[in-house]
């Protein structure tokens, strides 16, 4: 972190700043006044959810009894008759919602009316196989329209959906199922991931061989050249193909009146300690910011055509690739694949194929597309582009620069998003026709939202360097843990009493602009992605060699933040080359791919201080190649001596 402030520090001091074009500003879906708008928090709320189609309007607008929210209280609405009905019957049927790609080529194109009819079948599949309101349902899929199709069916007959990112592995997902008490899951035979097929269903065999609760699963078989491509064990009795479950079925499906407090879904996402947590996202408020958000931040008209990369297994994913961007009838490109597959001008092909306007990804991806080099970008024409975004972590002004030229042809402005699972929705960000935008910053907090930096005792502070917090209730923001409300209060509402806060690490600079400076907790972001050290701790110490481990986060060219293992052996096992390998594939099937960590080091012991807690400080600098820290609080310096020996063998 003292790196990234030195960075910021000199940033600030040369100030770019990019103001939006005139003709930008007066078509823009954001105009000055909505700052003022929002300053009246729920009036301004208020007028973004009397945007959606209410089936009975709310007698009051907010309920706040920290750490409890509720919006639009007593009101009753269906999210997915807002994505799609209002639109079919609003003369919007022909108009494409989904414009679908799989990695091999293979691709689906699906109107509103299209998507709705799909959404009816599968909502009546569901409810045939005794799914109703409340229950819960996992989703386990790749990147293909059945995906936002089974999202879309549960959110219809009030079913609440739990998707589980399909890079996770048979144990996550396990996991996931079972802490939501699933009674049915949505998969598919296998998807694509840089030519190969990942088979989803036999992972979801694997994880179902422990998961009482699971009633049916539904298996969508995942075509390409009219070919199925992978091979499923079906169960008789428990298992349907998605395609015959909806064969016969009516389009025309009930949509359940959903309280505007009634659960939409639950979103596991990692914490500071290994159980991942369910964080429960509500109806009413949820669509009201996702939808408020997507129109604002977007700028999404008509003729636009909206791709946010993310996967649908991510918060992302549910804000801005389903619900945000077809709650305003907006076009959506979706592709399964990785961007590098067949080439790695993937993405541009696709912008150019598919007359791209609006494009949304994250810093990783950029920093990859910036090593790969300007050649494949430049092959493409990009022309249609209008407006970048960028989420899921810091974007080092250097590649937003790049963003800027390469990508955005100097001409687009960039939105660089700040927000996180919990908070449903974007929180802090350029509004794309008002704010100027300055390379690194994610800019000033959306209309109706009011973060606060505060110091280490909360006090606040107008500028400088501190932590992100949250003190008045804003629509989207999680209602709950899963199943455990006393987790919630304690992990989001204690550190700092009266306030929400975020876990992330902020600058406030002289005009008021917010700069994230990451996770102060121990959580680490590799490639976007949350991930806790104590799950990957747990993961290595359920590895029978392993005694003890700590797991940070060392920065990385690429992923943001990478992994580094620290690992005590249990007495008489022996460190190895191929023990390295097996701990860090242990990581990969116990959590994910993602999770594994890049190196594995052992040692005798781990740096600890007199009261026992490990000094993952240190260890960071170990791994980071820096210059060791106050060690005065250790009680036994003479293991950091050893372990850094140990590392610049490694490294060297
Ligand atoms: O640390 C912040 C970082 O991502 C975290 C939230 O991760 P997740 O819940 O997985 O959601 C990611 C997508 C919303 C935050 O606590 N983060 C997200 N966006 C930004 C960011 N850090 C800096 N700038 C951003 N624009």
């Amino acid at each position: 972190m003292t790196d990234t402030s030195a960075q910021l520090d000199t940033l600030l001091a040369e100030n770019r700043r990019f103001p939006p074009t005139p003709e930008f500003s007066a078509a823009a879906n954001a105009q000055p006044g909505i700052y003022a708008d929002g300053e009246h928090s729920q009036a301004f709320w208020a007028d973004q959810a009397r945007k959606l189609d209410w089936i009975q309007p709310w007698s009051s607008v907010l309920e706040w009894q920290e750490p409890h929210a509720k919006w639009f209280v007593g009101g009753k609405l269906n999210a997915a008759a807002n994505c799609l009905d209002r639109h079919v019957a609003g003369g919007k049927g022909g108009r494409t919602a989904l414009i679908w790609e799989g990695e091999p080529g293979d691709q689906r194109i699906l109107t509103y009316r299209q998507l709705a009819d799909e959404v009816g079948k599968a909502a009546n599949a569901l409810r045939g196989l005794g799914v109703s309101k409340g229950d819960r349902v996992a989703i386990y899929m790749p990147l293909i329209p059945e995906a936002a199709v089974a999202m879309l069916a549960c959110a219809r007959i009030g079913a609440v959906h739990s998707v589980v990112f399909g890079g996770f592995s048979a144990e996550s997902l396990r996991d996931r199922i079972n802490d939501a008490q699933a009674v049915a899951l949505i998969t598919a035979d296998g998807g694509y991931r840089r030519g190969g097929v990942v088979p989803l269903k036999q992972f979801a065999d694997e994880a179902l061989a422990d998961c009482p609760s699971i009633r049916s699963v539904l298996v969508v078989r995942r075509h390409a050249d009219g070919e199925s491509i992978g091979s499923a064990a079906m169960q008789q009795g428990r298992d349907h193909w998605w395609h015959e479950a909806l064969a016969g079925q009516p389009a025309g499906a009930d949509a359940e009146p959903m309280d505007s407090e009634d659960m939409l879904f639950i979103l596991y996402t990692s914490g500071t300690t290994g159980k991942p947590k369910g964080i429960v996202h509500t109806t009413g408020g949820y669509l009201t910011q996702a939808a408020a958000t997507t129109r604002y931040v977007f700028d999404l008209k008509d003729e636009d055509v909206f791709w946010c990369t993310a996967d649908i297994g991510w918060v992302t994913g549910h804000s801005y690739v389903v619900y945000g961007p077809l709650a305003i009838g907006a076009t959506v490109v979706m592709y399964e694949g990785a961007p590098d597959w067949p080439e790695r001008d993937r993405f541009w092909s696709l912008i150019a194929k598919h007359g791209v306007t609006v494009f949304y990804t994250a810093p990783t991806a950029i920093r990859a597309f910036m090593k790969w080099g300007t050649d494949h970008p430049a092959r493409h024409d990009l022309s249609r582009l209008r407006l970048l975004g960028s989420v899921g972590e810091p974007i080092n002004p250097e590649a937003w620069m790049w963003y800027r030229e390469h990508i955005g042809g100097k001409r687009c402005p960039i939105v660089d998003t700040w927000w996180q699972t919990e908070t449903g929705g974007i929180m802090i960000t350029p509004l794309p026709g008002i704010t100027a935008t300055k390379p690194g910053s994610c800019t000033i907090p959306f209309p109706g939202i009011t973060p606060e930096l505060v110091d280490n005792e909360g006090n606040v502070m107008q500028k400088g360097g501190g932590f992100l917090t949250l003190t008045q209730p804003w629509p989207g923001m999680l209602r709950t843990i899963y199943g455990d409300d006393e987790r919630y209060r304690q992990t989001y509402w204690s550190r700092f009493p009266g306030r929400y806060f975020a876990g992330d690490g902020a600058k406030l600079d002289e005009d008021g602009y917010w700069w994230v400076l990451g996770r102060v907790d121990d959580v680490l972001n590799v490639a976007g992605h949350r991930i806790g050290t104590m799950e990957v701790e747990s993961a290595l110490v359920d590895h029978p060699a392993v005694a003890e481990a700590a797991v940070v986060g060392k920065a990385h060219e690429l992923k943001g933040q990478a992994l580094s293992a620290f690992v005590t052996l249990k007495d008489g096992r022996e460190p190895s080359d191929q023990l390295k390998l097996e701990l860090r594939e242990h990581v990969a099937k116990k959590i994910g791919a993602i999770a594994r960590p890049d190196d594995v080091i052992f040692s005798a012991d781990l740096p600890k201080t007199r009261s026992g807690k490990i000094m993952r400080r240190l260890l960071k600098d170990i791994a980071e190649g820096r210059a060791l820290g106050d060690t005065t609080t250790l009680a036994d310096p003479k293991v950091v001596a050893a372990l850094k020996d140990k590392y610049e063998e490694l490294e060297g």
